[in-house]
Formats: C-alpha cells, sequence, structure tokens
C-alpha cells in the first residue's frame, strides 16, 4: 500500500519536555505543505474519516492520545494505531481511512499537499472501489 510510516525529528529536553519538528520539502515529505490542520475536542470511541483522497497527500500525526487508523486500497486493510507524537503517516492519494479515536481527547494533526478541495474527496465505498478499478 502506498503510505509509510514516519519517524519526525525529535528533541529531548532533560526535564523540559521534547520538541518535534519537521520542515517541508526539506524533510522529504514529498510536497510542500499548502494546509495544516488538526483536530481535537473528540471523545473515545468516535470513528472520522470514511473517505479517500484523489490527489491529496498528507502527514498525520498525532501529538497526544491513541488513534486507530484503518487503511485501505481497495485491495488490502492495513490498520496503524498512532500513539507517539514522533511517529507519522505519510499517506499517498487513493487511501481509503477509517479512523477510530481510542481515548477522550487525542489530536490529530495534519499536514496537507492541497488546499482545502471537496471535489478531492471520495465519500462512498462503492464509488471508491469503482475509481481504484478505473486502472489506478
Ligand atoms: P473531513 O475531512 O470529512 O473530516 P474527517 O475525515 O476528519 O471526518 O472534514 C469534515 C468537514 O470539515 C467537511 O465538511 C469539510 C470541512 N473541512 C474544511 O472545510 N476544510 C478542511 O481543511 C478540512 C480538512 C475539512
Amino acid at each position: 500500500m502506498n503510505y509509510t510510516r514516519v519517524k519526525i525529528k525529535s528533541m529531548k529536553t532533560a526535564s523540559m519536555g521534547t520538541l518535534s519538528f519537521f520542515e517541508g520539502g526539506t524533510d522529504k515529505l514529498g510536497f510542500e505543505i499548502k494546509r495544516f490542520y488538526y483536530i481535537y475536542g473528540v471523545s473515545k470511541d468516535t470513528k472520522r474519516g470514511g473517505h479517500a483522497h484523489k490527489r491529496l497527500r498528507q502527514l498525520l500525526f498525532c501529538p497526544y492520545g491513541i488513534i486507530k487508523i484503518i487503511l485501505d486500497d481497495g485491495k488490502e486493510k492495513r490498520i496503524e494505531i498512532l500513539d507517539n507524537p514522533s511517529e507519522g503517516l505519510l499517506l499517498e492519494a487513493g487511501i481509503w481511512r477509517d479512523m477510530y479515536w481510542e481515548v477522550d481527547d487525542a489530536v490529530l494533526c495534519v499536514a496537507a499537499s492541497e488546499f482545502y478541495d471537496e471535489n478531492d474527496y471520495i465519500r462512498n465505498y462503492e464509488e471508491f472501489l469503482k475509481w481504484k478499478g478505473e486502472d489506478r
């Protein structure tokens, strides 16, 4: 499946916690960041996602809490857990994702390659399978 689990550079400072960072382009995201968004205030057992993107590429990470992400490219499914602020998922286009909040108030951050465009979404799973079948 066309995604990778990536390490986000992190610096530990003895008694002052940890600072994590990445930089667009130079840090090999593979795209320039056009948009950054985050989701918070979500209760445990909430399901979000339920869509794929036609062009959008994203880096997802969870700086606080635990989020389970089920990825599906129409051929196989993979389960990924985001529970470490210094790890992320670099998702290429064309991957269906369902996201489950495993604890209250987990935060999902996303660095994205494009501005928001509802036409880039596929929100119907049958439509997604059909789109994937068209030689993608
Ligand atoms: P959506 O991407 O469906 O959220 P999730 O996959 O986490 O459940 O977005 C939810 C709503 O927010 C949808 O109506 C579109 C809107 N939205 C924007 O207006 N701008 C954005 O950058 C994003 C990500 C969503």
